[in-house]
């Protein structure tokens, strides 16, 4: 096997050189999906920071173009976000085609050697020809540090009730809103969360916008807020709040502050390979479209490729769902993956001990597969299921419904020693209860796993390094009375990268 046949992702978005981390800038336009994010082009490890640019029109098949915005003299191009400015508030526009404004943060790398604090500032750059060529700004920066280390990563969203643009702004502990009326102009708002959630880090990479829940009428506001470290598994995570915004403050909603009261944290994804979540702006879908970063500070830059390092997770559709614990995101992969569906398996009923084969060797490609799965008459017992490979690496993951939690164990999964912190426990994401019915669905590509269980309320995304492809999916459980009600298997046909 060479890196490439091993290892390059068949279908998550993947530079074809060198250091890729945060997704950045993502608007919709014309049917075209535009993604920027982090790249370094000169090297395999974080170096300074350019925004690399590709293209989709389904979200799955990916297209790399050329950098868009590269470092200058006021610093390197960090996290951020761009709108389709469709009422050219910012004048940027010729009048013909809405004007792309990026706004993200400059990073002076000159200053912060010399032990400066002002060293983060925001800056905008604007395209008039859907993204393919930018112009800076003249006047940059546009939003000053007013004094703050960690002070980035704007991620601005189009408020219509009060007709104006918000900005949510990673600053240390906390996120700051700013608002403005011509993307050029902003003025400090309110402050967030410095007392609440998860502070085991920096907080970076925030998301702000409304969303209108599944099964009510109502609309809420969601802050995703990352950090690093702080992670429920360690390391870098994305956690989130929900609530309601007046133009100036974001206050959180009464039941999800009792969640919050309870669990400490609420998080978007478990597993330790999903962070700096962002969506997608002016997708005009119902719900919003997210990706995030699929790696972990932790160990990023020590993964065993060598061409290039990282790859992005599967963009997902995100939902709001009114439990009887009050609102709660469910991510679910994006419908345009079943256009890819080939090869399907279906089998039912099947009842299982010891170790039961589910998908043997040719049938599936399981390293680009779709394979979700209905358990039925569950009781107080652990469901085990094993991807393994002729030489013995394996990885399990499943439920286990006497401790209540789910779980990735990488730890036996092929190459795991390039670094102290990789697959060195068991990834867990705790449940409240015990279930009798669960559906796990996972899409494999050839070193990830992306965990949905009932239909996203939970998640867990995972990287792994196998010393040859897995080919050979088991189930086992001691019980006898559980049984798989239904298993749907279907090869990817896609070869993106
Ligand atoms: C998050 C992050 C951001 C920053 C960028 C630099 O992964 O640290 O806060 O803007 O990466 O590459």
């Amino acid at each position: 096997y060479t890196e490439e046949t091993l290892y390059r992702p068949n279908f998550h978005f993947t530079p074809k050189e060198n250091w890729m981390n945060d997704p950045n800038g993502m608007f919709f336009l014309n049917d075209t999906y535009h993604l920027f994010f982090q790249y370094y082009p000169e090297g395999n490890k974080w170096g300074p920071m350019h925004w690399g640019h590709a293209t989709s029109k389904d979200l799955i098949t990916w297209t790399e173009n050329p950098i868009a915005l590269y470092p200058d003299e006021l610093g390197y191009i960090f996290s951020g976000s761009a709108v389709v400015d469709l009422k050219n508030t910012s004048g940027f526009g010729d009048g013909t085609t809405p004007p792309i404004v990026a706004i993200f943060t400059h990073h002076d790398p000159i200053k912060e050697r010399k032990g400066l604090i002002d060293f983060e500032n925001q800056s905008i750059a604007y395209s008039i020809d859907e993204g393919k060529t930018w112009i800076k700004y003249a006047n940059n920066p546009v939003l000053k540090n007013p004094g703050i280390k960690n002070f980035r990563d704007p991620k601005v969203v189009w408020d219509e009730d009060h007709q104006q643009w918000v900005m949510a702004l990673a600053a240390d502990d906390r996120t700051k809103f700013y608002s403005s009326k011509n993307l050029k102009e902003w003025a400090f708002i309110s402050d967030f969360g410095n007392d609440i959630g998860a502070h085991g880090g920096v907080w970076e990479c925030p998301d702000f916008f409304p969303m209108q829940s599944e099964n009510s009428n109502e609309t809420k506001w969601i802050l995703l807020q990352s950090l690093n470290p702080g992670g429920p598994n360690g390391g870098s995570a994305t956690q989130y709040f929900i609530g309601d915004f007046d133009g100036k403050t974001f206050k959180l909603d009464e039941d999800f502050k009792k969640q919050l009261d309870l669990k400490k944290a609420i998080w978007l994804d478990h597993g330790m390979d999903n962070y700096a979540s962002v969506t997608w702006n002016n997708a005009n879908g119902k719900n919003p479209i997210s990706i995030g970063w699929m790696s972990n500070w932790l160990y990023a830059q020590d993964v065993p490729t060598e061409t290039w390092r990282s790859s992005m997770t599967l963009p997902r559709e995100l939902k709001l769902n009114k439990t009887e614990n009050g609102f709660l995101i469910c991510s679910e992969p994006v419908d345009q993956l079943e256009n890819y569906y080939s090869d399907k398996i279906t089998k039912e009923d099947i009842e299982f001990k010891e170790k039961t084969v589910l998908i043997d060797g040719k049938t599936i490609d399981l390293t680009k597969s779709v394979i979700d799965i209905k358990l039925t008459n569950l009781t107080a017992d652990a469901y085990t299921f094993t991807l393994s490979n002729t030489i013995g690496n394996n990885l399990k993951f499943g439920l286990d419904n006497i401790e209540k939690y789910l779980f990735i164990d990488r730890q036996s999964s092929g190459l795991t020693n390039f670094s102290e912190a990789f697959g060195k426990h068991v990834t867990k994401a705790p449940l409240t209860k015990e279930y009798q019915e669960a559906r796990i669905k996972i899409i494999l590509d050839k070193t990830s796993i992306e965990l949905f269980f009932n239909n996203g309320q939970e998640v867990l995304t995972e990287i792994f390094f196998p010393n040859e492809p897995f080919d050979k999916l088991t189930i086992e459980s001691s019980r006898k009375e559980a049984k798989i009600s239904t298993l749907n298997a279907n090869k990817l046909n896609i070869n993106n990268n």
